[in-house]
């Protein structure tokens, strides 16, 4: 997506200034202090959230809330890359005007959303201050939720459609966690599903690396706090056969072994003897 382009830079009396905030995945339990307070001291708060409720809830934190949502379009065919630019502007308008403005969005703002970074890039280079607070995302959740270290085997992410855009190699040695599997495919972003046919493309790309009875976790991280995580098992061939929503997130463990580098290894034991005999 290219940028929005910045207006003149502000001058040193300008107030106006963003924070970018995530409130978690789950409603009223994942908000960090620091995120409330730049709620309640904001002038106008924008929300982009997973779930009416969760806005019911922000309403009763501050008197001014704008929802982003209705820039969707009711699915008349309108590109999420421009509902996306509309939600810059709209955010860059207030803090043009001098508003302190706080920008909530789920899970963390910075994980795989784009306006939040791009309104913090406009606003810098308009001279206002801009920031982001991490929140806690699906990606936080899924850790805990499924007991993956990503640490232990490594960890890569991908938006699902980059798997099938652009020639991506994958490292079945590590665990793939595959975001926006709902959508897979989808070119015009202006669909917010797509349907098993699309998939059938993923699982035929992810074949290459993957057999097709290696087990695929279709994860869905609670977002009240009366619900449960779900979380399915499917080998991949059933991919296609199943309904991913769009509040869900796909998750691959490893498929092969590490394999151990010898050549470095070799050298490694060599400059630990060169250590142990110069000491
Ligand atoms: C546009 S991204 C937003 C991610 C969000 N910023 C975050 O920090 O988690 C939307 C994708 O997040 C994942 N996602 C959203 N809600 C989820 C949930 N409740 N459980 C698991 N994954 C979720 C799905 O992969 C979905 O397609």
């Amino acid at each position: 997506m290219t940028s929005v382009s910045p207006a003149k830079p502000a001058d040193a009396e300008t107030r106006g200034s963003i924070a970018c905030v995530g409130l978690g995945m789950t409603l009223g339990s994942h908000l960090s202090p620091l995120s409330r307070s730049y709620i309640q001291q904001a002038d106008v708060v924008f929300a982009a959230l997973s779930d009416a409720i969760v806005e019911v809830w922000l309403e009763h934190m501050h008197p001014d809330v704008r929802s982003l949502q209705p820039y969707y379009g009711d699915g008349k065919n309108k590109s999420r890359a421009v509902t996306y630019r509309e939600w810059v502007e709209v955010m860059m308008d207030e803090i043009r005007a001098g508003k302190r403005v706080c920008a909530v969005f789920y899970g963390h703002p910075g994980i795989f959303a784009w306006s939040p970074h791009e309104v913090i890039k406009v606003a810098r280079a308009e001279g206002f201050q801009a920031h982001m607070e991490p929140g806690i995302s699906a990606e936080d959740c899924l850790y805990a939720d499924l007991g993956i270290d990503p640490g232990r085997l490594g960890c890569q992410h991908y938006e699902a459609g980059q798997l099938l855009f652009y020639d991506t190699p994958i490292n079945p040695s590590a665990c793939l966690v595959l975001w926006q599997v709902g959508l897979v495919g989808d070119r015009s972003m202006a669909r917010f599903s797509t349907g098993p046919e699309y998939r059938q493309v993923l699982v035929d790309v992810l074949s290459r690396d993957y057999p097709l009875d290696h087990e695929v976790i279709i994860y869905r991280g609670a977002t009240l706090p009366i619900e449960q995580p779900r979380i399915r098992h499917v080998t991949l061939r059933d991919l296609p056969a199943v309904d991913v929503s769009a509040e869900e997130t796909v998750v691959l463990q490893p498929a092969s072994p590490l394999r151990p580098n010898h050549a470095v290894r070799k050298r490694l034991a060599a400059l630990d003897q060169a250590m142990a005999s110069a000491s």
